[in-house]
C-alpha cells in the first residue's frame, strides 16, 4: 500500500503533529513564485452566505482560519477536524483566544458523525489523496450538505514538486510511497483527474489553478524539518534544477520545481 494513503503511516509519521507539514508550508511561503498567499487564495473562492454552517476536513493546524482570521464573517459558525488528534490539539491552539465561533471535533472522513444536510459548505484542502476509500468520504460529504451547498476541494497537479521528488526518490527510494510524481492511475486524486471524479457526485464542477512555482534558494533550513535523515545540502550541491529541468551538475545552490496547485468549489444538487 502507498504511504500517501497508509493511515498508520499517516497517523504515526507525517501528522501526529503539526512539524512536517509546516516545515512544507514554510517551503512553500519562502520561495513561492506566486506572492499571493495560497490561504488567502482559497479563502477568495468561499462563496458561503453571512450565516453558513462549515466543515473542515483534514484541517492540519487550520492555517486557512489564521490566515484569515481578519475577515471571517461572523456568523459563520465553522468545525474544524482532522483524523489526527495530535493535529487537532495545534489547530485548537492556534485558534485560541479568537472570537469567531470554531468547534474541534475528531474525524476520518470516511465517516462523517453529523445528520444529513447540516451544513452549507465543506472543505478537504489537500487531504482527499490520502483518505483510502475515497468514494466513501465523497458520499459522506455530499450526505452532509444542504441540497445548494458547496464542496470545496484542493489538491496537486501531476507535476507538483516533481524534480524535487525524483531527486530525494532517487537517494532515499524508501520515500517513494509519498510522492505521486507522474502517478497518472486514477487511484490518486489530482487537479487532472479530480475534476471527473467529483462529477459522479456532484452536479457542477468548476476547477480554479493557482499557477506557482518553487525556486529555492537556499537548501538549508527548509529542507531539513521535511527529511531529517538527508542530507540534502551536499546532494543538491551535487546536482541542481534549472527551470523545471533537472540539470547535472552547474548548480549555484539553487532548486526549482514545478507547483500546481487549485481549488475546486463543487454545489451539491439536489439529486
Ligand atoms: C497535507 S495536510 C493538509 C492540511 C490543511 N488542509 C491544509 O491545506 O493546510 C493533510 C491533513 O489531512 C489529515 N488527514 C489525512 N487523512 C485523513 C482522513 N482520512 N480523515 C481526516 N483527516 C485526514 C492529516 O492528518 C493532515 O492534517
Amino acid at each position: 500500500m502507498s504511504d500517501l494513503i497508509n493511515q498508520h503511516y499517516l497517523l504515526t509519521e507525517q501528522y501526529n503533529n503539526a512539524q512536517k507539514l509546516e516545515a512544507r508550508i514554510q517551503l512553500h511561503q519562502r520561495f513561492s513564485t506566486n506572492t499571493y498567499d495560497w490561504q488567502r487564495w482559497v479563502f477568495d473562492h468561499l462563496t458561503n452566505p453571512p450565516e453558513s454552517r462549515i466543515l473542515e476536513l483534514g484541517c492540519g493546524p487550520a492555517d486557512l482560519w489564521r490566515k484569515n482570521a481578519d475577515r471571517i464573517p461572523e456568523n459563520w459558525h465553522i468545525t474544524l477536524s482532522d483524523f489526527s488528534p495530535g493535529m487537532l490539539q495545534e489547530a485548537r491552539q492556534y485558534l485560541q483566544g479568537t472570537t469567531q465561533d470554531f468547534s474541534f471535533q475528531h474525524i476520518d472522513a470516511q465517516s462523517i458523525p453529523f445528520e444529513d444536510a447540516h451544513f452549507d459548505a465543506v472543505i478537504a484542502n489537500h487531504m482527499l489523496y490520502h483518505v483510502p476509500d475515497r468514494a466513501k468520504a465523497l458520499a459522506e460529504i455530499r450526505r452532509v450538505l444542504k441540497p445548494g451547498g458547496r464542496f470545496y476541494a484542493a489538491t496537486n497537479g501531476l507535476n507538483h514538486l516533481r524534480e524535487l521528488g525524483e531527486l530525494v526518490i532517487e537517494f532515499e527510494p524508501e520515500l517513494r510511497g509519498l510522492w505521486t510524481v507522474g502517478d497518472t492511475s486514477s487511484s490518486s486524486f489530482k487537479l487532472e483527474n479530480g475534476e471527473a471524479e467529483l462529477a459522479i457526485h456532484f452536479s457542477h464542477v468548476h476547477l480554479h489553478p493557482y499557477d506557482n512555482a518553487l525556486v529555492v534558494t537556499e537548501v538549508q533550513p527548509p529542507f531539513s524539518g521535511i527529511y531529517p535523515n538527508m542530507d540534502l545540502p551536499s546532494l543538491i550541491s551535487g546536482s541542481c534544477f534549472v527551470e523545471g529541468s533537472f540539470t547535472h551538475p552547474s548548480c549555484d545552490g539553487s532548486a526549482s520545481a514545478s507547483l500546481s496547485t487549485g481549488v475546486s468549489p463543487f454545489p451539491r444538487n439536489s439529486r
